[in-house]
């Protein structure tokens, strides 16, 4: 199914150079979506761009870290000298921290530290974007928050706490840009196999895959699939919103 009708349309994917938003790079390529592909890692944000491009699409690698304020209107200033708009944004950019702790265990630089990227980053990224979104009265934000926010994961406080903060986030931004054309949303997967699960304790791992109906990870195209129809023309009437993707585990 072809989600984006009108072209050219342009979306920048922060976290591109791993995982789900490799996924989701390589999935609006195909679907003709001009991508930014934004990662710290400019390295593994450029072999992604690559493939994009080898496999007939449009992709720039640009280099952004959402801890660093400073890194964001430069980047999004070269999407759009590289694109002339910004129609989407997707934020995959996230860290589990340190896991498998107590609460009284937690280290609080670690704390600080995913909190950094995983809830401030969400927030300042979202303050970098929304105005060039309003400039044209339109705009796709979606961030990827998790089940973990939802229903909290054990040993993960860090983790889970600042991905409810997300869900809180899109809800209040939501309402905020309700009339101008832009949504907020937010996607809230359960286990999805790419190298952040990989690198979670295998106990952690069973015991998050256990909880799913479905007794089985998501795959990295299910997510990219939805996420690309999120940040779609054709997702229209919903912001604010938590998107579920997890295999029947939360029915809310
Ligand atoms: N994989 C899962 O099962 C799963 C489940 C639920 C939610 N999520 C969420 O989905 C998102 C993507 O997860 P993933 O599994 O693809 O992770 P990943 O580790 O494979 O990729 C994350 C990417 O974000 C980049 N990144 C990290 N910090 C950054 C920063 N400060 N600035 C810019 N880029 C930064 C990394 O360089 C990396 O390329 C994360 O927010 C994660 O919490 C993942």
């Amino acid at each position: 199914m072809n989600y984006f009708p009108d072209l050219p349309y342009a979306v920048g994917v922060v976290g591109a150079g791993s995982g789900i938003g490799r996924a989701v790079a390589g999935f609006l390529g195909r679907q003709g979506v001009s991508v930014a592909c934004l990662d710290r890692n400019l390295a593994e944000a450029e072999k992604t761009a690559r493939a994009v491009v080898a496999d007939g699409g449009k992709a720039v690698a640009i280099s952004i870290d959402v801890c660093d304020d400073s890194s964001l209107a430069p980047a999004l200033d070269r999407m759009e000298q590289a694109f002339s708009r910004i129609h989407g944004v997707v934020n995959c950019a996230g860290i589990t921290g340190h896991t498998n702790l107590k609460g009284h265990e937690v280290d609080m630089d670690d704390f600080d530290l995913v909190y950094r990227i995983n809830l401030r980053g969400s927030m300042v990224l979202s303050k970098a974007v929304l105005p060039r979104m309003l400039a044209h009265n339109y705009g796709r934000l979606l961030h990827i928050a998790s089940i973990a926010g939802k229903e909290g994961n054990a040993g993960m406080t860090a983790y889970s706490a600042t991905k409810a903060g997300i869900i809180g986030l899109v809800k209040s931004l939501g309402k905020d840009y309700a009339e101008t054309g832009i949504t907020i949303n937010a996607l809230a997967p359960a286990v999805i196999h790419t190298p952040m699960v990989e690198a979670l304790p295998k106990a952690t791992a069973d015991h998050i895959i256990s909880k799913i109906p479905m007794r089985r990870c998501g795959e990295l195209d299910e997510a990219a699939a939805m996420i690309a129809w999120i940040v779609s023309p054709a997702c229209s009437f919903t912001t604010g919103f938590t998107f579920d993707l997890s295999g029947g585990r939360a029915t809310y």
